[in-house]
């Protein structure tokens, strides 16, 4: 049985700055997800507290929101069977020290804080990240 979902996907903005991007989108592809909407965006710190907003309060949520808008980043919808597990499982954990070689963070990331990429941890939570960046009709249809 497949289960077609999208996912929410975010280059971060030292993967930007890495020159990281063709490197992440070729695992993306090879994976054999398909990319349904792109965009590259320098966030507003608006767009960034309502992104983060669960971990507002935390320890590290000031920096978070000054890291994330500190340059562009690239955003994505990804669309695939199992899309939001499977993204997960390939970006790693979030601390690179942690993630297994073969993940994007294990394999690129150089700490927890600048940790290259976000992808949402649930099917609703992709749905509020989608519709942060993206309009309806910004992403295509499958
Ligand atoms: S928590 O408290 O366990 O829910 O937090 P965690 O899942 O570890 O991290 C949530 C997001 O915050 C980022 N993060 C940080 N940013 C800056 N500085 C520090 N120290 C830091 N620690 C965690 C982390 O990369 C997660 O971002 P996303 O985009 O969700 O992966």
């Amino acid at each position: 049985m497949m289960s077609l979902q999208k996912t929410f996907v975010m280059i971060k903005p030292d993967g930007v700055k890495r020159k990281l991007v063709g490197e992440i989108i070729g695992r993306i592809e090879r994976k054999g997800l398909d990319i349904i909407a792109m965009k590259l965006v320098k966030m507003s710190k608006e767009a960034a507290e309502k992104l983060y907003e669960e971990h507002k309060g935390k320890s590290f949520y000031q920096d978070l929101v000054s890291y994330i808008t500190s340059g562009p980043v690239l955003c994505m919808v990804v669309a695939g069977d199992e899309a939001v597990a499977v993204m997960r499982k390939m970006i790693g954990a979030t601390d690179p020290k942690e993630a297994s070689p073969g993940t994007i963070r294990g394999d690129l990331a150089l700490s927890k804080g600048e940790n290259v990429i976000h992808a949402s941890d649930s099917e609703e939570k992709a749905k509020k990240e989608m519709s942060i960046f993206f309009s309806d009709s910004e992403i295509i249809a499958g």
